[in-house]
């Protein structure tokens, strides 16, 4: 047995660790319990007298040494896998931390507000379930006018005691402006509104509008085009414009403003028709009977409205085909911007 003890020390000292898996391997074939030296101490149960003495003294120095053979080699391979997971260098940059961005709806809509505001014009909110004073009959709209069917406007609920809608525009928010404030007044209001229309591709059951209203002395039409001028110039870059003759129930005169395009590409082809011209806003000269409706007496004050979607002119400038994709919530759209 002796001998075997020589050759298994040979076959240990032979034995090269030069890695963790061989550090295993190591461990596993010599120290572990089917291992080499654990066999040589089942034969050692079997044999007796004066050999048993030696023979025990000797595994017992085999094991120690094996043992102190897999610890050095231990420190050396595991200490070394340790410090390569943990190194840490503290030079390095920061894993950016993901703070989303703001929707592309909000950032047309800062913009058109950032430009409105370098000329006086403030803010201002509304509700947006509305009364059918605020949202059409202060707003000069008959009381069979077509857009107070249900067709085209959510009803929260109808009773006699007054109906209630999601509002279908934001110049609902024009009316809680006069009724609540003294000209001079210089405005911008932004909200979401809702109309009972199919959705597709470019028509969405919400969307979002931009209000102006202006109310002072001597407010003309001359003004409102000047202050349209102004935006498109800011917006869009030195674009022609031109007024169309419209009818809004709430302004008199009323007029559509385009801007010119071009059909030069395939998307400003398609986007304007083939005429080269896109609507962007409804305006007009806000109606004497609506002055009238918030106790402002039109004799003395006149003033100019327009109202704009913003979700058009946010997929005209960023290129976005489809309404919807605005509002899926899908974090591969919204990155984007
Ligand atoms: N409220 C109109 C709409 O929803 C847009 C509009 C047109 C607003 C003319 C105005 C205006 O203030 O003067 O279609």
């Amino acid at each position: 047995m002796l001998d075997q003890i020589n050759e298994l020390r040979n076959l240990i000292k032979s034995f090269q660790i030069e890695n963790e898996n061989s550090l295993e391997e190591f461990r596993i074939k010599f120290l572990s319990k089917k291992g080499h030296i654990n066999d040589l101490f089942e034969q050692f149960k079997l044999i007796s007298g004066e050999e048993k003495r030696e023979v025990g003294k000797q595994l017992n120095i085999l094991r120690q040494e094996t043992e102190a053979i897999l610890e050095s080699a231990k420190e050396k391979y595991e200490k070394k896998s340790n410090t390569q997971t943990q190194a840490f260098d503290n030079s390095l940059p920061v894993n950016a931390f993901k703070i989303g961005s703001l929707h592309p709806i909000n950032l047309v809509k800062k913009e058109i507000i950032d430009i409105f505001n370098k000329i006086g014009f403030s803010v201002a909110y509304g509700p947006e379930i509305e009364d059918e004073w605020h949202n059409f009959s202060s707003l000069n709209f008959a009381e069979n006018h077509p857009a107070r069917d249900m067709q085209d406007t959510f009803f929260v609920n109808q009773d006699p005691q007054g109906n209630f809608a999601l509002r279908t525009h934001t110049s609902s928010v024009q009316i809680r402006l006069m009724e609540n404030e003294r000209p001079p007044i210089r405005s911008l209001m932004p909200g979401r509104v809702y109309r009972n229309e199919a959705v597709s591709a470019r028509s969405n059951c919400f969307f979002h509008q931009i209000e102006g209203l202006y109310i002072d002395e001597n407010v003309s039409f001359a003004d409102l085009k000047q202050t349209l001028y102004y935006f498109v110039s800011q917006f869009f870059g030195e674009r022609e414009i031109r007024f169309r003759p419209s009818y809004f129930p709430f302004t008199e005169p009323s007029a559509e403003m385009d801007i010119f395009l071009g059909t030069a590409t395939e998307q400003d082809y398609r986007l304007t028709k083939g005429t080269g011209w896109l609507e962007i806003l409804g305006c007009g000269m806000v109606d004497p009977n609506v002055l009238i409706n918030c106790k402002i007496d039109p004799e003395k004050y006149s003033g100019f409205a327009f109202g704009m979607g913003i979700d058009r002119i946010t997929m005209l400038k960023y290129g976005i085909k489809d309404i919807r994709q605005m509002f899926e919530n899908d974090l591969r759209f919204l990155q984007q911007f």
